[in-house]
């Protein structure tokens, strides 16, 4: 009787850093990179690892194979954590939620590259990404009702952020993919490219956002997702405490970006970035 191989999970996710970018895939492309338990653990992990990397400028998200992801893993992340019980689903809805939180918080910009499938729980870390591009090829669905659930876990609250009410309540009744040019027409991505130029379009725009600083990309980021639920005079006070408390750690990005322009007279901000030391 053949023994079963021990599982290395460790391997559901992988990442490499290559010239400011981390590039991190899900990694189970025989399961169309379905979240499992082990995904949502390891994933953490990763995003621990690479967060504070003075070599990490960016990260992007993508998938192994033909899918990014094809949402949660109904059998290892629904039906076995039940089996175990209230406290295996709280332990699981902990274990994913938890590190789509740490994405929609992290240091560093992040950029969803979506190669392909990307069904309900993959909408979290979607959104969870400051930005996304897809390919025209890559197809979205909220399938939770064709197989007799809502989309739960933030699902429907990212899609109702991210989309107009018709889109999202079209994409969550009739559980119909869409491509990745409709994805962009209803704004669940910013732009939908061939697959042959995704990684290239990826790289362009994480290059763009490299060239900025650090300091005032975390700020900026982190404002544009608070001040959405503020109104706009506890924004306005957010935004000035906020630029303060970014010059605590950065207070001379904005004098030289204003003296290069001023004085220099070395780029125009309205059109490039000044250049930084390293
Ligand atoms: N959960 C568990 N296993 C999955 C999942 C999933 N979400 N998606 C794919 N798999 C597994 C399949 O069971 C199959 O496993 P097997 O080889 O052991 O039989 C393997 O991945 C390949 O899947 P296929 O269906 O054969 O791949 P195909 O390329 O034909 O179809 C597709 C891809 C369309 C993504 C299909 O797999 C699918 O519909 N998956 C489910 C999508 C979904 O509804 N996800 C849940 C969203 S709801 C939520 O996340 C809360």
């Amino acid at each position: 009787m053949p023994v079963a191989e021990p599982q290395d999970d460790t391997n559901v996710v992988r990442y490499e850093v290559s010239d400011g970018i981390a590039w991190v895939y899900f990694n189970r492309p025989e399961k169309r990179n379905a979240m499992n338990p082990a995904t949502n653990r390891v994933m953490t992990d990763v995003l621990d690892e690479i967060e504070f990397r003075d070599d990490v400028k960016v990260l992007v998200l993508t998938g192994e194979g033909d899918a990014w992801q094809a949402g949660m893993d109904l059998k290892e992340y629904f039906r076995e954590t039940e089996a175990q019980g209230l406290r295996g689903v709280r332990k699981s809805q902990r274990e994913s939620y938890g590190w789509f939180r740490r994405l929609r918080w992290y240091q560093k910009p992040t950029i969803a590259m979506v190669n392909g499938w990307c069904f309900g729980g993959g909408f979290g870390p979607l959104c969870a990404c400051d930005l996304a591009i897809c390919a025209d090829e890559a197809k979205f669905g909220l399938s939770e009702i064709n197989w007799g659930i809502l989309p739960g876990g933030g699902v429907t609250k990212v899609v109702v952020d991210f989309m107009s009410m018709r889109d999202a309540m079209y994409l969550t009744l009739t559980g119909e993919a869409i491509d990745g040019k409709t994805a962009a027409a209803w704004k669940l991505v910013n732009e939908s490219v061939p697959l042959d130029q995704l990684k290239g379009r990826v790289e362009e725009l994480a290059k763009t956002i490299m060239e900025k600083s650090p300091s005032a990309i975390k700020a900026a980021k982190d404002a544009v997702r608070r001040v959405k639920e503020m109104t706009y005079d506890n924004a306005e006070d957010y935004l000035v405490r906020a630029q303060e408390s970014a010059n605590f750690f950065d207070n001379e990005s904005r004098k030289e970006g204003i003296k290069q322009f001023i004085d220099d007279k070395s780029y125009k901000p309205g059109l490039a970035a000044f250049k930084r030391d390293e």
